[in-house]
């Protein structure tokens, strides 16, 4: 095993932050994950790094999964049962999906990140989850170093969530996943407003799932920055949900407050709750498109921060508070942050 020393992980992590890992070993297979949890009791586990936020030099070994590899379990004519080696890019995954007329993932191109952790957050855009689509997961348990295997309702997947960000976060790390495709009749999701808009302004009525699928990489860049230009992790924050009560009253002042009514949060609170767009508080907050030093909020979507170059991940979680403050302040809405901080 390969084991080097002092590397610098900004192009490990998509937010580009320079930090380094005291030691560093980059696994390509189960077998070899598995030799090194037997032999070192204190890792540091990295995947894509497309949602963690580093903050400080690494003083243990950094593992960089690398493992890949696509396998067909079984197919017939309706449906295939994939399953995919966690360090296979997500989006060459997506894209490799529809040269095979698979379908289900085509809402979820241009995600930046590895397969591998694309289950920890549940990955979601354009009105699909991850969790519609996966059927299993399969890791290396860490303290014990066997193989554990997770079905879909194992996982416990919520919005931007799971029982790998909860319960097992930290103690499990995730070696494959497997997928069930539809390869014809591909149930199409294409209600959310902006990939309509973007097909019938092509006059696109009956998309492919690769008319979806470039609709949603052209929304994608349209919007959000790319992490090889401006380092970045997508969202920051997780869009919060409000008590029907507190809607009223924010709808009162902000008639334009935009929403997504869903069901309610807790049981206290009937029959609605309110899902707000955070990157509307912190637009309306004033913090759209501001630099501070190397860091900032992006021009086009407020929810995401960004490094222009050589920000730390302090400078990077130092606005993160302000913003968590001004928004606290000025709505009386708590935004919980989405990306991993490393502290
Ligand atoms: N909005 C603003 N200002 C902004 C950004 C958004 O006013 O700067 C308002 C607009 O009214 C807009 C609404 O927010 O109509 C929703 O914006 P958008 O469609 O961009 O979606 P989002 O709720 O901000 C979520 C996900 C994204 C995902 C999109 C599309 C979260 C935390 N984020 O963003 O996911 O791509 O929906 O489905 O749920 C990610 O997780 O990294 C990510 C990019």
């Amino acid at each position: 095993m390969n084991i080097q020393q002092n590397i610098s992980l900004k192009p490990y992590n998509t937010f580009g932050i320079d930090v380094t890992a005291s030691r560093f070993v980059s696994v390509d297979s189960f077998y070899s994950l598995q030799e090194i949890l037997t032999q070192e009791k204190d890792v540091f586990l990295l995947s894509g790094g497309s949602n963690m936020l580093l903050t400080k030099n690494i003083n243990k070994l950094v593992v960089h999964i690398n493992s890949k590899g696509i396998s067909i379990d079984r197919e017939n004519e309706n449906d295939v049962h994939i399953t995919v080696n966690a360090g296979e890019d997500w989006h060459d995954f997506v894209l490799w999906c529809i040269s095979q007329n698979y379908g289900g993932l085509e809402n979820l191109s241009l995600i930046p990140g590895h397969v591998g952790t694309s289950p920890i957050q549940n990955i979601g855009a354009y009105g699909v989850e991850i969790k519609d689509v996966i059927t299993k997961v399969e890791g290396i348990d860490i303290s014990t170093t066997k193989r554990v295997e997770f079905s879909n309702a194992d996982c416990a997947f919520g919005y931007r969530n799971s029982i790998f960000k909860n319960e097992l976060k930290g103690k499990v790390v995730i070696t494959s996943v497997s997928f069930k495709l539809s390869k014809k009749q591909h149930q199409l999701n294409t209600s959310y407003g902006a990939i309509e808009q973007e097909l019938a302004a092509k006059n696109i009525i009956n998309p492919t799932i690769k008319e979806v699928s470039d609709a949603v990489i052209f929304i994608r860049q349209s919007k959000l920055p790319d992490p090889k230009k401006i380092g970045n992790s997508g969202s920051f924050f997780k869009n919060p949900v409000i008590s029907s009560k507190q809607f009223k009253k924010l709808q009162d002042k902000y008639p334009n407050i935009p929403f997504y009514k869903i069901a309610a949060a807790n049981k206290k609170d009937t029959p609605f709750s309110y899902k707000i767009p955070a990157g509307w508080l912190i637009e309306t907050a004033g913090f759209k498109g501001k630099r501070f030093g190397d860091c900032g909020v992006h021009e086009k979507q407020a929810l995401v921060l960004v490094n222009y170059n050589n920000a730390s991940g302090a400078d990077v979680y130092k606005l993160a508070k302000k913003i968590q403050e001004t928004i606290l302040a000025t709505f009386e809405i708590t935004l919980d942050i989405e990306v991993n901080v490393i502290e």
